[in-house]
């Protein structure tokens, strides 16, 4: 049976940066609810919304001090409930972000945990006796010092992984479980779509805390591998409980978001017997330098991994990785030398991700081409970046500035002064223009994603890679309700020639009209161009 999140184009929302709707500087729910013309224009079905729950902020809103209300910075719960009920009204589903490897250390729950040892709490984080040095090498990521923080009242340490601000939970704890259960329950009953799990391959630990071997890799591994503070078997049987909590609220989503990008841990996830998460990320694709052999290689790996009807996913950019359209122009992805090569290149990364056998994930601004904005060290927020500049570049700010809307005052996103800066080329690159342009990216995303929808072969069809140049990544998508559709995308900045080897039409393309014939004996690919047609 096909489920909704196979056939669906999801669009991830970083709630602080989409839309301001009370002029204080931060988005908001409100703010977002105030978009869903633009979602329902652009044509996406899910809204994945980073989480909006009450925080401390210490990481965002990955720090959680009450699982089951809305911060007052994005709004209230009844400003979720309209959201929710308005997004359902125009068709579309929302998908929340659910922090369970970690609380923040203000959740009242590790207040009681950190009174006593004696106290009901105390078991549902992870603690070792202070004996004066830590237990392992297990590292704090974000602040680059031990993952173990003091806690005088109980002489022990407590285990935080991200910053001392965030302590993880003892999963192996039966009455934790079932509070995060319970909290899944309350969301699904509000009418939420499902959750994407942060962290999702961290709920365990080792039992014996061994120290995690050294790795040659900086990013994402800081220097270590992560075979014992994450990643560890036990946490199959959790996806297997919270697979059948999801079930009982029937099609709901279980997205997981896997550490590190290694493909065979994300497969892993979906369970052997179809019976774990509906989905995992598998990030290769966010370290994939520019080449079609490089991202056909990658997704025929993916294919390979996943287990026998598993569905697959395709990511581009989210809010812990430089935005894509900023990668294709550093020179370690492989340099676009021009702004005109940007956008060609985005352009073609957009047809590739909508156009592959798997649920696309866009982030926001994507569709307009947004960039990375290296703004003064000075203007940081985030912890990562704050902690490792300038060995990680700026951290994850530059990913996350605001939604560039309009050309005016602010990008359109605040008339307050935006909690991060709104990157500079906004007086060109924001949605305003680019809506009333039928050549724009914006458009071109429009138009493949109304295809993608319109088209079985493209949301659920088969597909056949097809040999015909090391730069052009070619396939043919075949579903038996509908014409079989040709994908010839040429990532070179040269012409190539080819020959597919049937007549076709065109149906979408940057260079070639709909409707235009294309010869079976062949055709040459203008640089960069982007030919889907009917074959
Ligand atoms: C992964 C999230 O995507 C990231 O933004 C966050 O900082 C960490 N998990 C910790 O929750
Ligand atoms: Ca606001």
């Amino acid at each position: 049976m096909r489920h909704w999140w196979e056939d669906a184009v999801f669009y991830q929302i970083y709630p602080r940066s989409f839309a301001d709707s009370n002029e204080d500087g931060i988005g908001d729910l409100q703010g977002i609810r105030n978009k869903l013309g633009y979602l329902v224009d652009l044509g996406v079905d899910v809204l994945w919304i980073s989480p909006f729950f009450k925080s401390p902020m210490k990481d965002f809103g990955y720090d959680v001090s009450d699982y089951r209300d809305v911060d007052p910075m994005f709004g209230t719960l009844d400003d979720l409930r309209t959201l929710l009920s308005d997004a359902k009204t125009r068709g579309i589903r929302i998908v929340l972000d659910l922090v369970a490897n970690h609380s923040s250390d203000e959740h009242p729950w590790f207040f009681e945990a950190r009174s006593s040892k004696d106290s009901p709490k105390h078991d549902w984080y992870l603690w070792v006796p202070e004996t004066g040095r830590p237990p392992n090498n297990w590292t704090a990521i974000f602040e680059l010092g031990s993952a173990w923080h003091p806690n005088l009242a109980t002489g022990e340490r407590y285990l935080g992984t991200f910053t001392k601000y965030q302590p993880e939970f003892n999963w192996r704890n039966d009455e934790l479980r079932e509070a995060f259960y319970d909290i899944m329950r309350f969301w699904y009953a509000l009418g939420v779509d499902g959750f994407r799990l942060d962290v999702a391959t961290g709920y365990f630990k080792d039992s014996e805390l061994r120290s995690n071997p050294f790795s040659s890799k900086a990013n994402p591994d800081f220097f270590q591998k992560h075979i014992y503070d994450r990643n560890r078997p036990e946490v199959h049987e959790v996806f297997k409980e919270m697979r059948a909590v999801a079930d009982a609220a029937g099609e709901r989503v279980l997205i997981g978001e896997t550490h590190g990008h290694d493909r065979l841990l994300a497969a892993s996830c979906y369970g052997k017997h179809d019976d774990e998460l509906h989905l995992a990320f598998n990030f290769e694709f966010l370290y994939e330098k520019w080449g079609a052999r490089n991202f056909r290689e990658s997704a025929e790996r993916w294919y390979a991994a996943l287990p026998d009807g598993a569905w697959p996913n395709f990511t581009l950019s989210n809010h812990d990785h430089p935005r894509h359209a900023w990668r294709y122009r550093g020179r370690r992805f492989g340099g676009a030398s021009s702004e005109a090569e940007t956008e060609a290149r985005a352009r073609v990364a957009a047809a590739m991700l909508l156009t592959l056998r798997g649920t696309p994930f866009i982030y926001y601004g994507e569709e307009i081409g947004m960039t990375c904005y290296p703004f003064p060290r000075a203007a940081l927020r985030d912890p990562l970046g704050i902690a490792t500049w300038p060995l990680r570049g700026l951290g994850r700010d530059p990913e996350r500035t605001p939604m560039q809307w309009t050309g005016g005052e602010n990008a359109g996103f605040s008339t307050a002064k935006p909690w991060l800066p709104i990157n500079r080329d906004y007086r060109s690159r924001n949605v305003a223009t680019q809506e009333t342009d039928p050549a724009s990216l914006l458009s071109w995303y429009k138009s493949l994603i109304a295809l993608r929808r319109a088209k079985a072969a493209l949301h659920e069809g088969s597909i056949t890679f097809l040999d015909l140049d090391v730069d052009v990544l070619a396939y043919t998508r075949r579903a038996a309700s509908c014409e079989s559709i040709l994908v010839l995308i040429n990532f070179a900045s040269q012409p190539r020639a080819i020959s597919q080897g049937a007549p076709g039409r065109v149906v979408l393309g940057t260079a070639r009209a709909g409707g235009t014939a294309l010869k079976a004996e062949g055709i040459v690919l203008k640089p960069y161009e982007v030919v889907i047609a009917e074959v």
